[in-house]
């Protein structure tokens, strides 16, 4: 027997999981296990020995799904306080779940794209005196979010109901009525979710904001990338779960897999069955490796465009990835079922 040797590192925390088996580390792994489920509240367990939440994970099709992750602050809440005279006085700190910041980190590496959004009714308060800290570190005022190219407002409402991503918020801070602004925040997926809202001069009387934050809803993939060799060694080590190569399946090229193992073997499964999938390698517009996939029916699959394979219908392929040049280390950053 040849003694194999892999080297695989990724951004990545841990390879053998030991979750109880009804606790997840994400909505895909539950979903893997968990076959035929559509919606459902899963226990979610992002770091090994961490916090669990239940999570609700509804599957959109038959590769992507929906997470939501709810929050301390969904209640539409009034605030006018005698204490916050000052802009930005008043901080609110947004809890995801029972999730602490690694946690939360932890569980969005499991999801390829979020949007969030919220709502804020304002009476006699000022645009300049609220705030928005993102989960990225992005703290902006409520018509400075142009950074992104969405909107200038924050939230996206008044940016659609016009058409014009010039358009403010419909919150001004004068005119003894309410405005009422809501939508998507106009920030990019990968700033998200909202970490801290800063509400301030709602002393007076007459100054009042109300504001509610909604869940997040986070993709998350129905397919799963793994590593069979590495399958076979986590069960040597008692490990219930095989690892899930999350970086491979997030849709984000700072994520890659770098292994110096050749052939590198990789699994794709699905719960229905898909013929398209494709491979990126750091260099996208290049695939640098030579590579073979087949079903598990046996078949070959083509390639029929750049790191584009095609196969008969099936729920599984596995995919041999030669190096090209052999001291050189495999990069790969994603595999997409397409
Ligand atoms: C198996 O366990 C050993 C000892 O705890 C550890 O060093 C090794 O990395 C584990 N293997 C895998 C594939 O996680
Ligand atoms: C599944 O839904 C996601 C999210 O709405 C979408 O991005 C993706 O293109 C859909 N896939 C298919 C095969 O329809
Ligand atoms: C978020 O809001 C929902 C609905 O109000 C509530 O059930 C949940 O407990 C809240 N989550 C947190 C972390 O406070
Ligand atoms: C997660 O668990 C730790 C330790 O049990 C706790 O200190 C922390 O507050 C928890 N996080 C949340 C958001 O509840």
């Amino acid at each position: 027997m040849i003694a194999f040797c892999i080297i695989v590192t990724f951004l990545f925390d841990r390879l053998c999981f030991n979750g109880g088996s009804d606790v997840f580390e994400s909505c895909t792994e539950a979903f893997y296990y968990q076959k035929g489920k559509n919606d459902e509240i899963f226990q979610i367990q992002p770091l090994e020995s961490g916090n669990i939440s239940s999570i609700r994970c509804r599957k959109e099709n038959d590769t992507f799904g929906i997470a939501f992750l709810d929050n301390n602050s969904e209640d539409l809440t009034l605030l006018s306080d005698s204490r916050y005279a000052a802009g930005k006085s008043f901080v609110k700190d947004i809890i995801y779940e029972d999730f602490n910041e690694n946690e939360l980190n932890s569980f969005l590496k499991t999801t390829t794209f979020c949007r969030q959004g919220m709502k804020i009714e304002t009476f006699e308060t000022s645009v300049y005196d609220q705030s928005f800290v993102f989960w990225d570190g992005l703290q902006i005022e409520p018509t400075e979010a142009s950074i992104d190219g969405v909107c200038n407002c924050f939230i996206s409402k008044r940016c659609i109901d016009e058409s014009n991503i010039a358009a403010g918020c419909y919150m001004t801070g004068g005119g003894q009525q309410w405005f009422t602004d809501e939508g998507y925040f106009s920030v990019k997926s990968s700033r998200l979710p909202i970490k801290t809202l800063l509400f301030g001069d709602v002393d007076h009387e007459s100054e009042k904001l109300k504001y509610q934050v909604w869940k997040l809803e986070c993709l998350y993939p129905l397919y799963t990338i793994t590593i069979p060799d590495l399958s076979t060694k986590c069960k040597e080590n008692n490990s219930q779960k095989q690892p899930i190569i999350y970086d491979l399946m997030d849709n984000k090229l700072e994520s890659c897999l770098y292994s110096t193992t050749n052939p590198l073997v990789l699994r794709i499964e699905n719960s229905s069955p898909f013929s398209s999938f494709q491979i990126i390698g750091k260099e996208i517009k290049d695939c640098e490796y030579s590579i073979t996939a087949y079903s598990n029916n046996g078949r070959v699959c083509n390639e029929i465009a750049n790191c584009i394979f095609h196969c008969d219908d099936t729920k599984m392929v596995d995919i041999q990835i030669f190096k090209k040049i052999d001291n050189d280390q495999l990069v790969i950053c994603d595999v997409m079922v397409i």
